[in-house]
């Protein structure tokens, strides 16, 4: 944590600052608002909440995310280079950029929920002068959206001036700031030279860096973000599904990968075998993927594939789970788990496989006692009064013999297996994030069940 805050401000950027207005302040908004500020730009961050606006100027924390809080204290307080507003107060059509970040969340059909971003660009349609302003959806869009974002803007607007472009993020929840300062690549779709110019000139401190930015169509920036996290949501889910087959034949899935990311056509990132992608995003972003090439006509088999196997993937698991646990817990005996969050740093439940384990195993009778570092709060929203929540890793293992490892914080990869065997009353181990050490789970003779990896059962 200190590691990452020293190496988010040791970039000292030279820069000739632009004023940027961002509309929504959520994790994107404000982790694009904050990296900006810190680039050196003026950045004024709007947001139609007023509680959210007065909790930022407040420095009342609004998400959980590394990093965050320091800078925000740092720029609202110190440089000033940030303030936050809404927009009605903000808007003077003097900003060199605005940009749109508000959620395109998922409808039940799977598409994309356009209505805040219509509504923003609404917005923009009646405050615009006959002054130019360039607006760059950060949103993750459906190609060719923006033809309706101008068109929004021509038909409320008739005098208004401007360009369109795109600017995908690829940030990932809570390593959003990170992300955003040392981006792997900054794509900006523009359609003329003067907002590609803009956007250019914006990015300069990270780009003089050595950040590759990279201009193209704006349809092509639009695509280029659902092919990104779609392509990663199949590399997870390829090595899920063989999971399954380690398990059969007595394989173990972590050495499997571990020699396939040594290849470097294939890398190694996004290769740990885990309950399935979650989040707000993967599952999201393949959706309407799938939906809008469906839209086009054009089927996308590969990625159909990928959203049934990841959804097949929990559900095996939970069976594996279910014969485990029906060996090894005696009659109302507590299941312990750690970890609640989709994935370890971040409080987000949202598609967390530990939430929809709990929520199956509950309605057939078990008794749960649960911990997580971060999300105990929005697992208490869905959970509330069906499991029991502890404060500690030590509470947790007091209570419960039996212990389902959900989320891979490190606080969990440093538990010593060896030492808690001999100190509380732990018999089992379901670790679904394959993050202990199978051969001390083999040597202290716990039961357990790791992903890809043959189950033990105990009979003492
Ligand atoms: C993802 C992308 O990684 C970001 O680049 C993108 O900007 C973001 O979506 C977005 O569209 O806003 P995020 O949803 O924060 O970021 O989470 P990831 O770290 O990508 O993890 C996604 C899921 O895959 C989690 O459930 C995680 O546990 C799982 N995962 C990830 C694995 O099971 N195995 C892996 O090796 C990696």
């Amino acid at each position: 944590m200190v590691l990452f805050i020293v190496s988010v401000f040791r970039i000292i950027f030279a820069v000739s600052s632009k004023r940027i207005l961002i509309l929504g302040m959520g994790y994107v908004g404000l982790s694009a608002a904050l990296g900006f500020a810190h680039m050196g730009h003026h950045v004024v961050g709007v947001d139609k909440d007023i509680a959210k606006i007065n909790k930022l100027n407040s420095l009342e924390p609004i998400i959980f995310e590394n990093g965050l809080q320091e800078l925000l204290k740092k720029h609202l307080l110190q440089t000033k280079n940030i303030s936050f507003t809404t927009i009605d107060k903000a808007f003077d059509g003097k900003f060199d950029a605005i940009f749109v970040c508000v959620g395109t969340p998922q409808k039940e059909n799977g598409e994309p929920d356009l209505s805040y971003i219509k509504i923003a660009y609404e917005q923009l349609a009646e405050y615009m002068g006959s002054d130019y302003n360039l607006i760059v959806t950060k949103s993750t869009v459906p190609p060719k959206s923006y033809q309706q974002f101008a068109n929004i803007i021509k038909v409320k607007n008739k005098q208004a001036n401007f360009d369109i472009a795109a600017n995908p993020e690829f940030l990932r929840e809570s390593n959003a700031i990170y992300d955003f300062l040392h981006p792997s690549r900054i794509i900006i779709g523009t359609n003329n030279k003067k907002s590609e110019d803009i956007l250019r000139q914006i990015y300069q401190p990270l780009t003089d860096s050595g950040y590759r930015l990279i201009n193209m169509q704006i349809i092509d920036a639009e695509l280029a973000k659902y092919a990104a996290n779609s392509f990663l949501a199949g590399k997870i889910t390829f090595i899920n599904e063989l999971s399954h087959l380690c398990e059969q034949i007595g394989a173990d899935i972590d050495i499997v990968s571990a020699s396939m990311g040594l290849d470097e056509r294939i890398g190694s990132k996004f290769l740990k075998a885990g309950p399935g992608y979650g989040g707000s995003c993967f599952p999201k972003d393949t959706k309407a993927l799938y939906s809008y090439a469906s839209a086009e006509g054009v089927k996308l088999d590969f990625l159909k594939a990928i959203m049934e196997t990841n959804k097949n993937h929990i559900n095996q698991i939970i069976e594996k789970l279910g014969y485990f646990f029906s060996q090894i817990v005696k009659e109302d005996m507590p299941i312990g788990v750690l970890g609640l969050a989709f994935k370890a740093g971040t409080d987000d439940i949202r598609e967390s496989s530990a939430i929809k384990i709990i929520q199956h195993f509950v309605a057939l009778g078990y008794n749960f006692v649960v911990f997580d570092p971060a999300a105990m709060n929005s697992a208490k929203q869905v959970l509330n009064d069906k499991v029991n929540f502890v404060n500690s890793v030590h509470d947790l293992l007091l209570k419960c013999e039996t212990i389902l490892i959900a989320t891979e914080w490190q606080e969990f990869k440093d538990i010593d297996w060896q030492a808690v065997k001999s100190k509380y009353n732990t018999k089992a181990i379901a670790d679904i994030r394959n993050i202990t050490d199978i051969n001390i789970l083999k040597s202290t003779k716990y039961s357990y069940y790791c992903l890809g990896k043959a189950m033990m059962i105990n009979e003492d």
